[in-house]
């Protein structure tokens, strides 16, 4: 979610000099972290020797083989721009119509909330594709939030009504979609396909998992714990071989606030950022539940990951508590070898953790049907990273919260595993977890050997109790990071580790050091704030931004947000594609023939004035999904 991070994206000091530049003079700089890059590529993991050690080892920068793209331009136009020899065309927008009886969008906000529920919700995030033929499919797409400022007419400068708080709860969610191939080999959405959904704040989901029944999630409304009105801040998402997706849910806090200003918050409630103060939502005047003085167990209700069955309109989702409850933001399942699922998880907000839950019971791929509860039961673990000092390699281990482990107990305020999930950001703090420069998206290497994950960036670092070091390298982190991890013996369900940077975002147009960036950034690629990140089938790395759009100061020459794609064998990143004005991009998707790209374009002229994106001329802005396709019809990015 952009909202909630913006402004400190934006008022950020400039960096004059840092404890790190000083480390440039010791011997860490650009040409440093490319040896290392480039022996992690031969696979010789440099898990404890000194980064300085890999100068000279043989440094490769070969023009990367699965790259077939000619990268694009840096671009502030309000445009969606891809490389030459391919088309990008629009999918489906905010508002359009998928459900039986539904209006077309109405830009002048004045539609009610009843259109909002038939309608494609606000701003799309993650998606997964699930094929069903070479010509049939269905799309899963994740609503994040919603921008009042576009979803009203009075802009939401004026106290909201309660239908206008039951707009905004079905502009969130997931809208579930056919999917269709022309004759023209384009993809299309079938409007009252046979599978469209959509999934809101009000929806009615069961709760599953260590969690369920405990008294922290029992309401007036639901007395048993068990039963949950919707999904919040849909952010990423993951999906399953089981044929289900797994929608994520993120900056839930802020939904929530109350009447009586001056109630008064546990600091379990202020670890999770809620304030009875919190004017940006506004549900609480007319949906009580988000009133935390009323209801103070609602909230525990969200900050998990929600599976849902796509091909089934009348499934429940399950809340999957087992998972662990925090502001999450993807979730990447592999088979381990062992049968065990193993799904990685970041925690989005500066200074917080990684994850790692493991199935108890193993991937059954010859009995569909016996998998569909492996997320109910597993064990939650949390990444420590190590390296010697000014290292930006090292090793890791994954510490599992167990209650009677690792002293997660009563003595320290967790009754029982229930607790350490519901409460996992303290149990992770508990056990020594660490602090990471706001972990997004994580994506394993369909060869199953390394696992990345998007640190996006942290204005934080450096402060009490977020030290700068090992995979957090940098003071003010304003560029963003990723950090690439290999499991000991290939094993996802081993606690051990080997870690490095496989990209360190930067500016070397004007910035030294580490601030310049590894050596796979240069004028051509530059970007900021790496936030989406998927592999397609060949193992090539897709890289989406979420970061600062101003193309001036530290960020001259990145410009718009952008999507580029990375060969994690050469470290090679070229550009692939540039959004419009004030988007992130955000959600990728192939077709299950990788000769389409699904891309999304999240909120276009937010907070920036000028995007009339996609419709252009006067038109007002909307989140957008892109189909992009090669004009010869070929695999994308090849
Ligand atoms: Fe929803 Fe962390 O991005
Ligand atoms: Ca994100
Ligand atoms: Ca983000």
């Amino acid at each position: 979610m952009h909202s909630n991070t913006h402004f400190d994206d934006e008022d950020h000091p400039e960096i004059v000099h840092t404890d790190f530049d000083c480390l440039t003079a010791n011997g860490i700089h650009r040409r440093h972290f490319l040896g290392a890059s480039a022996l992690t590529a031969m696979g010789l993991f440099l898990s404890a020797s000194p980064v300085a050690k890999a100068v000279g080892a043989a440094i490769q920068n070969k023009p990367s083989k699965l790259l077939g793209f000619t990268g694009v331009a840096a671009s502030s136009a309000d445009t969606f721009v891809v490389p030459q020899g391919y088309v990008a065309k629009r999918l489906i927008s905010w508002g359009d119509p998928i459900l039986q009886d539904a209006p077309e969008f109405d830009p002048s906000g004045a539609q009610p909330a009843a259109m909002q529920e038939v309608q494609f919700g606000d701003n799309n995030d993650g998606m997964s594709v699930f094929p069903l033929s070479a010509e049939q499919a269905l799309l899963a797409v994740n609503h994040e939030y919603t921008n009042y400022e576009f979803l009203f007419s009075h802009k939401g400068k004026t106290t909201l009504s309660a239908d206008d708080v039951r707009k905004a709860q079905a502009a969130h969610g997931i809208s579930v979609l056919s999917l269709r191939r022309k004759k023209d080999k384009e993809w299309e959405i079938e409007k009252n396909g046979p599978y469209n959904r959509r999934i809101t704040a009000n929806t009615p989901m069961q709760v599953t998992g260590p969690a369920a029944g405990h008294e922290h999630l029992k309401t007036q409304a639901d007395p048993k714990g068990k039963w949950v009105l919707g999904t919040l801040n849909n952010c990423a998402n993951g999906q399953t071989p089981w044929g289900t997706y797994l929608t994520c849910e993120e900056n839930f806090h802020a939904y929530f606030a109350s009447t009586q200003k001056d109630t008064v918050l546990s600091t379990r409630q202020q670890r999770y950022g809620l304030n009875a103060n919190n004017e940006f939502y506004q549900w609480f005047a007319h949906d009580k539940r988000f009133d935390l003085a009323l209801e103070p167990n609602e909230s525990n209700r969200f900050g998990w990951v929600v599976e849902i069955d796509p091909f089934d309109p009348t499934a429940t989702p399950k809340k999957r508590t087992a998972l662990g409850r925090f502001k999450h933001e993807n979730a990447a399942l592999v088979i381990d070898d062992s049968g065990h699922v193993v799904v990685y998880m970041g925690d989005d907000e500066r200074g917080e953790f990684l994850y790692k839950f493991v199935s108890k019971q193993k991937y059954d791929a010859q009995h569909p049907s016996a998998n569909t509860d492996l997320l109910e039961e597993g064990s939650l673990y949390v990444a420590k990273f190590s390296a010697a000092d000014g290292e930006i390699s090292g090793q890791g281990e994954w510490i599992e919260l167990r209650h009677g482990a690792e002293g997660l107990g009563k003595q320290n305020g967790f009754a029982d595993q229930a607790e350490i999930v519901i409460f996992a950001r303290e149990a992770a703090t508990a056990v020594g977890a660490t602090t990471m420069d706001r972990p997004e998206w994580v994506a394993v290497h369909p060869n199953k050997g390394s696992v990345f994950c998007t640190l996006t960036n942290n204005t934080k670092r450096g402060q009490p109790g977020q030290p700068v070091g090992g995979p957090n390298p940098r003071e003010n982190n304003v560029y963003g990071q990723i950090v690439r991890w290999r499991p000991q013996q290939g094993s996802h369900i081993d606690s051990r580790f080997e870690w490095d940077l496989f990209a360190i975002a930067g500016n070397p147009e004007l910035k030294q050091g580490l601030y310049a960036g590894s050596d796979n950034i240069h004028a051509d690629n530059m970007f900021n704030s790496p936030d989406g990140l998927g592999f397609d089938t060949s193992g090539r790395l897709w890289i989406q931004t979420d970061g600062n759009y101003s193309n001036t100061g530290d960020f001259a020459g990145m410009g718009n947000n952008q999507m580029l794609c990375a060969d994690p064998e050469s470290g090679e990143i070229r550009r692939f594609a540039t959004g419009p004005i004030g988007c992130e991009i955000t959600g990728l998707a192939f077709s299950e023939d990788e000769r389409t790209l699904f891309v999304g374009v999240q909120h276009p002229g937010e907070r920036a004035s000028g995007s009339h994106f996609p419709a252009g001329g006067n038109h007002k802005p909307r989140s957008t999904i892109m189909a992009v396709t090669r004009s010869d019809g070929g695999v994308i990015g090849t």
